[in-house]
């Protein structure tokens, strides 16, 4: 059996899976399967500019559903497979740490398996062309110390939270599908990354949002927290060159080379929604923020050193992380409609779960 120019993606209605399908359509152009369980996290209006695009197709489902993976790649016979759904979000995997384990474990397992009886039914080319690149976090690497040097390839798996567990394990499954049965297998391990369609539980859409509405801004613990941020776009880039160009097999950390502590990421946010939206009869956001309860297991730092797949395949990050923020913030203030749309319910009980008792505090 032949495979097609189909690319098969998983999670491509969440974050960063929704800028990867939009950048895919404008630089690939080729067709692309979307399977997305629609969790919270997962929205089709991220996706509201391929409407009636037929290189385009949205597949509501469960990559845990063995049956409906099976089904698709016998369908659409892929050339490769790019792995992004997950339970993304550390704070609720605190809170309820089972889906991180169903999904992030048990599907990746049941993509691999049908990936692996899939690919073994191709043709010879056509079994050394295919590709299953499966998207990962620094978070598996654990936490870093001030001077401690940035991951590499090679630093040991040190998890600590549900959510990185769960992806180290995920991470290791991909492993041994390449080493066991020579499954053409890619892992990237990325940094903390941010952007537009970035659901609004994490830090930096919460902190613009919050912003605005000159709500309180949680920082957890005293804000020396340290993350090294990315402009999702160029993670997508960076995930186009790694599926055509990676070697089998290998793992490539992506990083932004832009280490911030939370507080002045949030202050800077501050600063910016001043600028772009003031509102004198508040005052300086600056004064919103608001020290609370950490977060358990919190660490410290992550940073990544991404000298491997600058070096063997090129890539680096085009963005700086101030033009990148005030782009980011810039697309919150002209996107309101599609945050109101998402703030249903579960977020609200979700804002209510994780903040009322660190702010009453
Ligand atoms: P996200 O939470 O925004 O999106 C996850 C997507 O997966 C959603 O569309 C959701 O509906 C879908 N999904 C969840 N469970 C599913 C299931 N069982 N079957 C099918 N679809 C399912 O996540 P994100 O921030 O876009 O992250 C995407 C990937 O990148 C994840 O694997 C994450 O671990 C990894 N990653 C994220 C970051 C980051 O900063 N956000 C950094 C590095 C790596
Ligand atoms: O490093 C990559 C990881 O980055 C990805 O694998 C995860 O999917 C992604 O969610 C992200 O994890 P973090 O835990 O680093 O992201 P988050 O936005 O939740 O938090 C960033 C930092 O900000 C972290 O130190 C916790 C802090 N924080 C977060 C929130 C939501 C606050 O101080 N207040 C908050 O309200």
């Amino acid at each position: 059996m032949n495979f097609t120019d189909t690319v098969l993606v998983t999670g491509g209605a969440g974050f960063i899976g929704s800028n990867f399908v939009l950048s895919w359509m404008e630089n690939a152009g080729t067709p692309l399967l979307n399977l997305d369980l629609l969790t919270y996290a997962g929205n089709p209006a991220n996706l509201a500019a391929l409407e009636g695009d037929t290189r385009h197709r949205l597949v509501r489902g469960d990559i845990c559903d063995g049956d409906l993976v099976a089904a698709l790649l016998r369908e659409h016979r892929p050339r490769a497979m790019v792995h992004f759904a997950a339970e993304s979000h550390v704070d609720r995997s605190i809170v309820a740490p089972d889906a991180f384990l169903r999904t992030n474990i048990e599907g990746t397992f049941t993509l691999l398996e049908r990936a692996k009886a899939y690919w073994l039914g191709l043709e010879e080319s056509d079994r050394r062309a295919f590709r299953f690149l499966h998207v990962s976090t620094d978070e598996v690497y654990g936490s870093l110390g001030t001077n401690d040097p940035a991951f590499c390839e090679t630093t040991a798996y040190a998890p600590n939270s549900p959510y990185s567990a769960s992806k180290a394990a995920s991470d290791h499954l991909v492993r041994a599908y390449h080493h066991t049965f020579g499954l053409p297998t890619l892992t990237t391990n990325c940094s903390n990354n941010y952007g537009p369609f970035q659901f609004p539980e994490k830090l930096i859409p919460l902190m613009i949002l919050h912003a605005l509405e000159g709500k309180p801004l949680p920082v957890y613990g005293d804000g020396s927290n340290v993350r090294d941020w990315l402009f999702v776009e160029d993670h997508c880039v960076a995930i186009r060159t790694v599926l055509e160009r990676g070697r089998p097999g290998e793992t490539y950390n992506i990083g932004g080379r832009s280490e911030r502590r939370n507080l002045d990421v949030v202050t800077t946010l501050c600063d910016l929604v001043d600028e772009m939206q003031p509102d004198p009869a508040q005052g300086p956001r600056r004064r919103l923020i608001t020290f609370v309860k950490d977060r358990p297991g919190h660490d410290q730092r992550y940073a990544i050193d991404s000298s491997k797949i600058a070096r063997e395949l090129g890539w680096t990050p085009a963005e700086t992380f101030e033009r990148g923020l005030r782009r980011t913030v810039r697309w919150y203030l002209d996107h309101l409609e599609w945050v109101e749309q998402i703030r249903s319910g579960e977020y609200l009980k979700w804002i209510e779960e994780n903040y009322a008792e660190r702010l009453a505090r």
